[in-house]
């Protein structure tokens, strides 16, 4: 059993992202420009956050980081990203999930100027994706693809299985699969006996954030796990699957794992800098 760990892969796409960037910074007289909009406290969104934007400055991209209180309202947020729709000197913008409960989500994803849409969450750049048209694609799902393709693994014919159906991960994972001419079956929380869809995966990709969720007895032999979901367990960080007290187990039948921590996090990251450098090139080469 393989297993893979993201910081490599993402090492390679922030090296290569920065000659690029390094590059068109001089042809274009300024750097790429990220917004990072952090609406209230919370521990993790805000250690996510932080990721992002020291990531953007190992690789040229400027990062304008907007801490907001709990406490603001719609109305300030949106003012805040139409503004930022305006200025022409900010690409890309991310409104870190969740967002408080009194703030409504969608109405917010929408009104972001969907050409600087950098998460893919849009429904216009959620429509493209789904019709096949050239699209933002969502990062997670984007850096899963960039791994299954570093890996050598083909999806042509395969029969892969999805657990979760986010906006984030599940829906945007199984469009692109689509694609590249996998058989695709999305599971969630309503599925009833989860086993009989996870034994027919050739590779399973699992966005749950449980742990315990899939036992090596649930997986068919030589299965490909792309383990997104991250939880605790006995106080340590664990995946969907994978879980560093079963590996003997999961060494029986799985011939490749992402671990957790450290396989699809870093790679999600990356993802979001590519994603932010070619809305950039798209913007100023008009
Ligand atoms: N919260 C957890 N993951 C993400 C992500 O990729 N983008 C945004 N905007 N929020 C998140």
């Amino acid at each position: 059993m393989k297993i893979v760990k993201g910081t490599s892969l993402a090492m390679e796409i922030k090296e290569s992202l920065k000659e690029k960037i390094a590059l068109s910074s001089l042809q274009f007289h300024r750097s790429p420009s990220l917004a990072l909009i952090l609406v209230g406290s919370d521990e993790q969104s805000k250690r996510y956050v932080q990721k992002k934007v020291a990531a953007c400055e190992e690789v040229g991209i400027v990062p304008r980081l907007f801490s907001l209180p709990e406490t603001t309202s719609q109305q300030e947020l949106l003012n805040l990203v139409t503004s930022l729709n305006d200025d022409t000197a900010t690409d890309g913008i991310l409104v870190q999930l969740p967002l408080p409960p009194h703030i409504d989500k969608n109405l917010i994803i929408n009104s972001i100027d969907s050409q600087k849409d950098v998460d893919g969450l849009h429904p216009f750049n959620i429509g493209k994706l789904t019709s096949g048209q050239e699209a933002i694609i969502p990062c997670t799902p984007k850096g899963v693809l960039s791994l299954l393709r570093s890996l050598h693994i083909s999806l042509k014919g395969k029969n892969v299985v999805v657990i979760g159906r986010s906006d984030l991960v599940g829906k945007p994972m199984a469009q692109l699969l689509l694609r590249e001419n996998a058989s695709v079956t999305i599971c969630h929380s309503h599925t009833s006996d989860l086993e009989t869809f996870t034994r027919n995966a050739d590779i399973l990709i699992s966005a749950v954030g449980q742990s315990n969720l899939i036992l090596p007895h649930m997986l068919k032999k030589d299965v490909v796990v792309i383990d997104v979901g991250i939880s605790t367990c006995n106080g340590r960080l664990v995946g969907d699957v994978f879980h560093p007290e079963r590996l003997s187990e999961l060494e029986e039948v799985v011939s490749i794992i992402t671990a957790v921590p450290g396989g699809i996090g870093p790679i999600t990251v990356a993802a979001l800098l590519e994603n932010t450098f070619e809305i950039y090139n798209k913007r100023l080469s008009i």
